[in-house]
Order: structure tokens, then sequence, then C-alpha cells
């Protein structure tokens, strides 16, 4: 490449129309919102932060929301059938709803991006309480989900109007999570350059990296991803699409599953890979494990890294390395019953690209996964 992705951000920077702050939080719709967040604070170490129902004036849903250094997550569950977030967790089973988005004006990113073809699902809101106000709006993306735009410059509570603190006094020990470094989507055949333009056009990103199947093909399955980023690199959305295989690739078994396009996995930074994955370990997160052989020509793939090899290879740890740093990463197998949604944890030293160097083992780890799945 002729330029880093650093100087292509920076370039960008300068002509950004939707000045996005990073991620706000990470909704989920699920069945069970009480189950799912005990389990998000028992096996990932986030802490109680905010709850919404009944009690607080929701007459018609639970919502938990807990957080873990800059990362929030929602869960929200309907207390009825016969509405679009029951109808969603039927089709879709538990997942990713909401991606939204930090901003200092939630209005003018509303206006901005509608104005550009945007389909609104939030007109503006403000939502008050005594702790100030908060402008909510929000947008379509791939599938059923949604992007939404908050502003809590003038807000001091915990999380949103309508939410009240969550006392519990169950609160175990956080795992060193930091923040949401990149969500990836999946969309459906030839659906993805559709996508890339509507994050370009709608959204002012810029692609930063594109893997095509030459990249990304095992013996049986390929994926094509373009990597979507804001001018100032806070937001990522890498958006994969399915390629031609002997198999089923791993994306056509997530749309199959998930009925539709939608939000694959949401990757989450830490600053120190080796403490956090030996604790989500002990915790019971399940991890994709690479071959033993993995490890024995790393260092010549790689070079020097900081760490000791033997605990990442214990761990089943991950190194990639690009012209401007490196970088450890670490794949979960799916977090529920449908082989949708699952999480990456990674550590970056430097490095500003996605592990390319890893997806070839990777992949034939997930294959493996999906082959005991009789979805191969
Ligand atoms: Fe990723």
């Amino acid at each position: 490449m002729s330029h880093s992705i650093a100087t292509r951000l920076q370039q960008h920077a300068n002509t950004d129309f939707l000045p996005l702050e990073g991620t706000d939080y990470v909704e989920f719709y699920v069945g069970n919102a009480k189950q799912a967040a005990h389990f998000y604070k028992t096996a990932f170490g986030f802490q109680s932060l905010a709850y919404a129902g009944p009690e607080t004036g929701m007459k018609e849903i639970a919502s938990y929301a807990v957080r873990q250094n800059k990362l929030t997550f929602v869960f929200t569950t309907p207390l009825r059938p016969g509405n679009s977030m029951a109808d969603h967790i039927y089709k879709h089973g538990d997942g990713v709803k909401v991606l939204a988005l930090r901003v200092d004006d939630a209005r003018k990113a509303w206006t901005e991006t509608t104005a550009r073809g945007a389909v609104s699902c939030k007109d503006p809101v403000v939502l008050k309480d005594d702790h100030g106000e908060v402008v909510v709006s929000g947008i379509r993306t791939y599938g059923e989900t949604d992007h939404y735009f908050i502003e809590r410059k003038n807000y001091k509570g915990d999380f949103l109007p309508g939410y009240q603190t969550w006392e519990s006094n169950y609160n175990p020990p956080e795992t060193g999570l930091q923040y949401v470094d990149h969500c990836v989507g999946n969309v459906g055949w030839h659906q993805m350059d559709k996508w890339v333009k509507f994050y370009e056009d709608v959204m002012g990103f810029r692609n930063i990296l594109s893997f095509d199947d030459n990249d990304i093909s095992t013996e049986y399955s390929a994926l094509m991803s373009k990597v979507m980023s804001t001018g100032n690199g806070y937001v990522k959305f890498p958006i994969n699409e399915p390629a031609e295989g002997k198999k089923k690739s791993q994306v056509e078994e997530y749309l199959e599953f998930y009925n539709g396009e939608g939000c694959q996995h949401v990757a989450l930074a830490t600053n120190n890979i080796i403490e956090t994955v030996t604790a989500l370990q002990s915790r019971g997160v399940e991890f994709l494990k690479v071959p033993p052989a993995y490890y024995d020509d790393l260092l010549d793939r790689v070079g020097e890294i900081d760490e000791a090899l033997e605990p990442l290879k214990q761990l089943g740890i991950l190194v990639d390395r690009d012209e401007e740093g490196y970088l450890l990463q670490i794949f979960s197998k799916p977090v529920e019953d449908r082989p949708t949604l699952f999480f990456e944890i990674i550590q970056r030293k430097g490095a500003k690209s996605f592990g390319k160097g890893n997806f070839k083992a990777l992949f034939e780890a997930i294959e493996r996964e999906q082959e005991k799945r009789g979805n191969l």
C-alpha cells in the first residue's frame, strides 16, 4: 500500500462532516435481559450501571446497562409479545440492535445523514431528567441494525434519562476490557459494496483496508471484507460478505442463523491481553483455538514482540504485524446458541490493521467448529 492507514485517516479528517467521538454504547435485544446482564458481569467483568423498566416508567421493556471502562453494553427485552422488539428476537435470536455513536450534535448528525440518503429510525428527540438532557437520533444500517447518535454533553446522569442507577450486591472484578475497537457487519451476497457506499456517502467514512477471497480463503470457504473508518479512526466498521467456496462459508452460516444481515462481532480493546484473556477464560468465556504449530514460526513471521511466547501459546492468542506495529488478538466462540455473535479481544501495539496474517489459521479454526455443528 502506498500510504499508511494513519496518513489516509489524517487526510480524511479535514473533510469530516460527521465527527464521531467514539462508540457510546452497544444495545442488544435479548430474550432475557436480567440473565444476559448477569452473564456479561460474571463472564466479561462488566459492572452494573443503570436499569429501566416498569419501576422507572418504562412499562413495556426491561433494560440493563453495564459498563467497563469506556465500554457500555445495554441488554433490553420486551415484556410482552406482538411488537417489533419481540419480533426481532424471534427472528434473529439475541443480537446487536443498536450501535450508538457519541456526537457533539445529534440533530446535525441526523440532518446530515438523512440529507445524504439515510433512512431515519428515530427523529431527534430530547430526553430529560433531573441530571440534564440527552439528544438522541437514529438511522438504519444493514439488516435490522440501527445507528443512534447520542449527544450527552448536557447530561450528568449514569446512562440515559428513563434509567435509574442500578445498585447491585454482586460486583465481580473487571477483566481489563477498555473500549470498542471495531464492530463488524455481515451482509448478504454482493451487498458489501452497497454498504461501503452507504458508509462513504451517508456517514463520510473511508474504506481504509480491503480483503478479497485471495486473502481470506481456505480449502472450503471464503469471504470478502472492507474496513470503513471515520476520519479520526475512533469508529471502524468492517463489512463482510460471503464469497464462493467449496462449502458453506462462516458468513453464510451467520446469515442463515441470524436470518439476515447483522453484527458479526464486536472487538473489545485491552491494554494487557494476557491478563484479560486469562481472566475471561477462568470465568467461562470460550475461545477459538488454532493448532499449536501456529506458534512454531510465529516470531519469524512477526519479528520481536514484548510478550513471552508461552502464555500466548497457552491462551491461544494470535499475533500479526503491519507497517506501523503489531497487534495481539483472540476470538471467542459464539456467545449464544445460534452461531451468530462473537467477540474479539484485541491489544494494539502500533498496528492499525485487523490481523490479516491470522485469517487463514483462524478461519480453519472456525470451520472446525462449523463442521461440529453440521453447517460446513
Ligand atoms: Fe475484528
